[in-house]
């Protein structure tokens, strides 16, 4: 465990407001926010360094926002049982201000279920790391809140992980509903949300595959980073799985270039470069199928972006898609954000399976020898 690790878990307690939520980056205006997305990974991430304090304060504040934006939820229901049309006003958001309240003044595309999902998932994880059982009957509210949300809405088209595409319907938006409703389901003992969450896998598996692959959305052919979700962690397939084996394949080969890896190959946010929570994520896959060399290579090539403050960016520009957005993302936003808490915390989910991986090696070769 080198010092990055140690940096990255110093950097997101740092980076936690006194309410409990996670900026997504202390020097990048506009990421001046807490999004449920990366929030929810950065709690996990911190679950995973020992850090459960820091983890449970998240989620006091997620329940708190949850409950403050209920009536919402009601709404937006009474409306679609009544056969009323929806507006993006209607919706839960995706990110917050870090005292809890909603940003109105920008047009931000607000309507993207998956963090609902992810912090179902966190949650119910950080349950089964602490034994905290306790935590299911006080967030009791804001859990049937989000199941409610999610069952009503789940197979709206809404904007993806990437904050694109609202007319579609995407895979790894649905990977995450997936993953936090069975995840939660499991601690509940709730057969109910636990069908639910089948309903959505057995979607997935009929409606999110082209020539033998997972695609980014339905109808498209083409693959995203973020399929890789769909193994680790929601585990929508196993990571062995042949679908997933050759989604994989076309990541490698279509959205990795020189170690990073491109979200998806018409990207052009600051051109289109490579993201290093993305190459972590990669690297986590690797050490899940025991390719504990992939997983090392990189990792190093993740520690090779950090500045000498031990800072990791978004994503690394040096080889992006399109150059000819890049300088019109600077104009408009500044450099791309560094540090982004995202990055350090799947940097710290990184080291983390290496390590299970590395066990296990030792414990085969014990077992060989
Ligand atoms: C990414 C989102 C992320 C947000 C804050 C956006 O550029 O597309 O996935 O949640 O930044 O980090």
């Amino acid at each position: 465990m080198g010092d990055l690790f140690k940096t990255s878990v110093e950097l997101i307690l740092e980076n936690q407001s006194p309410e409990g939520a996670y900026i997504a980056s202390p020097s990048f205006p506009t990421y001046h926010y807490c999004w449920l997305r990366d929030g929810s990974f950065i709690a996990y991430a911190m679950d995973l360094a020992g850090e459960h304090r820091s983890a449970r304060r998240f989620f006091h504040w997620v329940d708190r926002v949850i409950r403050r934006h209920s009536q919402k939820v009601e709404m937006v229901i009474r409306k679609i049982q009544a056969g009323q049309g929806l507006e993006q006003k209607d919706f839960l958001h995706t990110r917050y201000t870090l005292d809890g309240n909603e940003e109105n003044e920008s047009d931000w595309e607000n309507f993207q279920l998956d963090g609902y999902g992810t912090w179902l998932w966190a949650l119910a994880t950080h349950i089964e790391m602490t034994g905290r059982a306790e935590v299911l009957a006080e967030f009791g509210e804001s859990i049937r809140q989000t199941v409610w949300y999610i069952e009503n809405l789940w197979y709206y088209p809404n904007y993806d992980v990437w904050e694109e595409n609202g007319d579609k319907v995407h895979t790894s938006t649905l990977a995450c509903l997936y993953g936090g409703l069975s995840s939660i389901a499991e601690r509940l003992g709730d057969c109910s949300v636990a069908a639910l969450a089948k309903r959505i896998r057995s979607y997935i598996l009929t409606n999110c595959v082209a020539d033998g692959t997972f695609v980014k959305h339905v109808g498209s052919r083409d693959v995203d980073s973020s399929l890789l979700w769909l193994a680790v962690p929601f585990r929508v397939v196993d990571a062995k799985d042949e679908t997933m084996l050759g989604t994989v394949k076309r990541i490698e080969s279509e959205l990795a270039h020189d170690g990073g890896l491109h979200r998806y190959a018409r990207d052009t946010y600051y051109g289109g470069g490579e993201w290093i929570l993305l190459t972590c994520w990669l690297g986590w896959y690797y050490a899940e199928l025991g390719d504990v060399a992939g997983a090392r290579r990189l990792k190093r090539w993740v520690e090779q972006t950090a500045d000498a403050a031990g800072h990791l960016p978004e994503q690394v520009c040096t080889h992006v898609n399109d150059p000819s957005f890049y300088p019109r993302w600077v104009e408009r936003w500044g450099e791309v954000a560094r540090p982004l808490l995202w990055s350090h915390a799947m940097y710290i989910v990184l080291v983390n399976a290496l390590m299970k991986a590395g066990a296990g090696e030792m414990k085969e070769a014990v077992r060989r020898s």
